[in-house]
């Protein structure tokens, strides 16, 4: 049976060095075996697979919620581009969605994706375009009010160009950071996935024109050679 998540960064303990070479083999390109040998030899992909994490995503709202503590017991929270629900499994210990915390806030998690999921206890989720008319209507009545974290890992398809790929997130981002100016309670805060590459000034302008504080991380389990980073951004002035 598969582990249950505890949602708490257990980074450094019983890690054993495990390293897996992966031969080359007839019909598999070489950028597939460097792939699988990256994905075999990749500490975070272990240990998910060990605590019961959807995917290696998990630790990366893991590491930003250890700094910034917006996965509070009782925080209503909106996780966008949910799939498969790693950052979901996280957040339910975290704002002590189940109420296993006695004597604390009981709080809610509303995750939307394109895609169809695996339901988790906790947490619920729904296949939505978050850029549909209404959809930020839609996800207040689902969380039952307005939301204390808008918190978003949202990627979109890759075209294999650096450039316009770094355009289409940025695009994605800044249209998920005004999806959070409709969602968010004020003190909110706003999580985010972006791409360094150039165009991301004005999305930093327009969230520190909403918010208290933003902040650039790069955290330890978002991979060295990705341009990825996140933004977290809050004390929403509403
Ligand atoms: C990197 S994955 C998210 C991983 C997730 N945080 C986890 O821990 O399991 C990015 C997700 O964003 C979703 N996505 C991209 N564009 C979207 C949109 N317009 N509306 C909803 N979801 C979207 C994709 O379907 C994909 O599942």
């Amino acid at each position: 049976m598969a582990k249950k998540p505890t949602g708490k960064n257990t980074s450094g303990r019983g890690q054993r060095d495990l390293t897996v070479k992966v031969k080359t083999a007839r019909g598999r390109r070489l950028s597939s075996t460097r792939w699988l040998q990256r994905q075999l030899n990749d500490p975070y992909v272990k240990r998910a697979q060990i605590e019961g994490y959807r995917g290696r995503a998990a630790f990366k709202i893991m590491e930003l919620d250890d700094k910034y503590r917006f996965l509070v017991p009782g925080a209503l929270v909106v996780d966008l581009g949910c799939a498969p629900g790693g950052w979901a499994q996280v957040a339910v210990p975290r704002v002590n969605a189940l109420g296993e915390k006695s004597g604390k806030a009981v709080g809610r998690i509303v995750g939307i994706d394109l895609q169809e999921l695996e339901p988790l206890a906790g947490a619920e989720f729904h296949q939505l375009d978050f850029m549909d008319e209404g959809a930020d209507d839609q996800v207040k009545e689902w969380l039952g009010g307005k939301a204390d974290v808008v918190m978003s890992d949202m990627a979109a398809s890759s075209s294999g160009h650096k450039q316009t790929d770094h355009l289409r997130i940025m695009s994605l981002c800044e249209t998920a950071a005004y999806f959070a100016f409709d969602v968010l309670t004020e003190g909110g805060t706003f999580v985010a996935k972006v791409l360094a590459g150039g165009a991301e000034g004005d999305l930093q302008k327009l969230l520190k024109q909403k918010f208290k504080a933003v902040a650039n991380v790069k955290p330890p389990s978002s991979r060295a050679d990705s341009s990825e980073k996140f933004v977290v951004a809050t004390g929403f002035r509403g």
